[in-house]
């Protein structure tokens, strides 16, 4: 994203901006298993957004749930905004933590599969001076009653031991809990972004901040530009234990950054039954088969299909029907393609052009393009809310 864009956006108010649909050819619904209902826009520059919790390596899920989208829409040519949510991740706390270092290997690994800052804007949240005070202008108008109706809250809540306000894991229920869907939609808010891809357990912080942006704009007169209702984002991957969701915490994650020796041990460790169930449906194809395993099984062949080709998938399949035995042999199958899979990947990790200080220097560059936009948005709030524009900068 050149810095044109930027300037051009400075000067055009968002809402000079008309709506077009491109028709059906919807051009990322696919992408983002976007519902075909959401209109898009041929306009240039369409701002995407999302935030990704820095969680050091990545798996699988991330990859398939979130990454290849990503990798889609820069190369689609859009106006991309990834950002590591470091604030966020402080809200799991107790003690002095490694998310810095967790950021540095998260965004190598990023880099490593082909996301590339030079074209996506890939920056860290807390780089970002303007989100902390809108997200303290935020606040000051959001009713405590609309927060605590937010999940990541009320989940946290809802687990309390007793009358406890410490969650059992130790960490606090704390302010910034609490405020969560504010800094979330400050994240959104403070770019002007268009739309903000996120997975399911998202949707509601981004509906949230459509809210508070709603609000804002109807209290204090137009001045935030209000994202468009959220994309559907459709994958998830089991985990290797059978899980519906793949997950770090949960152990039972594939790792791209997994060797061989590694990911080999992983999938053997994979329970599988001696006896297939007969298969009742016909059909071959995953979506059918799959439900009707074990599944533990279930999960081989969702990454088998994922990462083989369709006739080694389909081969696996006739195995299981007739009854042979062959897990072994699906297993040390799958390992290989999951294996190949990451060679590249873990190539790329090790490259000398993807160290810590690369990543360092890009998250500077980049912080440095983003500022004007988000103080610009700031000091229009300061203003539309009545404390005045900052007179010392
Ligand atoms: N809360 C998101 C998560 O846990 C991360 C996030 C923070 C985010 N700010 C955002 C996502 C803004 C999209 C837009 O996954």
């Amino acid at each position: 994203m050149g810095s044109k864009t930027k300037a051009a956006r400075a000067k055009i108010a968002w809402h000079a901006f008309p709506r077009r649909t491109v028709g059906t050819r919807s051009l990322f619904g696919l992408a983002l298993g976007i519902s075909k209902g959401i209109q898009m826009t041929d306009e240039k520059n369409t701002v995407i957004l999302s935030g990704i919790r820095p969680t050091g390596r990545l798996h699988y899920g991330n990859y398939f749930g979130a990454v290849k989208d990503f990798l889609r829409l820069q190369d689609e040519g859009h106006d991309c905004y990834y950002f590591v949510a470091d604030y966020h991740a402080l809200t799991t706390i107790k003690e002095h933590t490694d998310y810095y270092r967790q950021t540095l290997d998260m965004l190598r690994t990023y880099v490593a599969c082909g996301l590339d800052p030079k074209r996506s804007t890939i920056y860290r949240q807390s780089d970002i001076q303007s989100t902390t005070e809108l997200a303290l202008l935020l606040g000051m108008m959001t009713n405590i009653g609309h927060l605590e109706r937010g999940t990541t809250y009320k989940d946290a809540v809802s687990k309390l031991p007793g009358d406890s306000t410490s969650r059992p894991d130790g960490n606090p229920i704390s302010y910034g809990l609490l405020g969560y869907p504010i800094l979330m939609a400050t994240d959104i808010l403070i770019v002007k972004s268009d739309i903000v891809p996120v997975g399911h357990d998202q949707r509601q912080h981004v509906e949230m901040a459509i809210d508070i942006a709603k609000k804002f704009n109807h209290r204090f007169g137009e001045t935030l530009k209000i994202p468009r209702s959220v994309p559907k984002t459709a994958v998830r991957l089991p985990g290797l234990d059978g899980g519906a969701k793949m997950g770090k915490s949960d152990n039972n994650d594939l790792g791209l950054l997994d060797d061989p020796k590694l990911v080999l041990k992983k999938i053997k460790g994979v329970p599988t039954t001696t006896d297939p169930l007969p298969l009742k449906t016909e059909s071959n194809e995953p979506d059918d088969v799959i439900p009707e395993m074990p599944a533990t099984v279930g999960a081989l062949y969702f990454f088998l299909h994922l990462l083989a080709p369709k006739d080694v998938y389909l081969d696996f399949v006739g195995k299981y029907r007739r009854g042979e035995k062959f897990y072994g042999n699906l297993k040390t199958t799958l390992a290989e393609h999951v294996s190949r899979f990451n060679a590249p990947i873990i190539e790329a990790f090790h490259a000398p052009g993807n160290t810590d200080e690369t990543v360092e220097e890009f998250l500077r560059e980049n912080a440095q393009k983003v500022t004007p936009v988000t103080i610009e948005t700031v000091e229009a709030c300061r203003e539309a809310m009545g404390i005045g524009r900052s007179l010392y900068r």
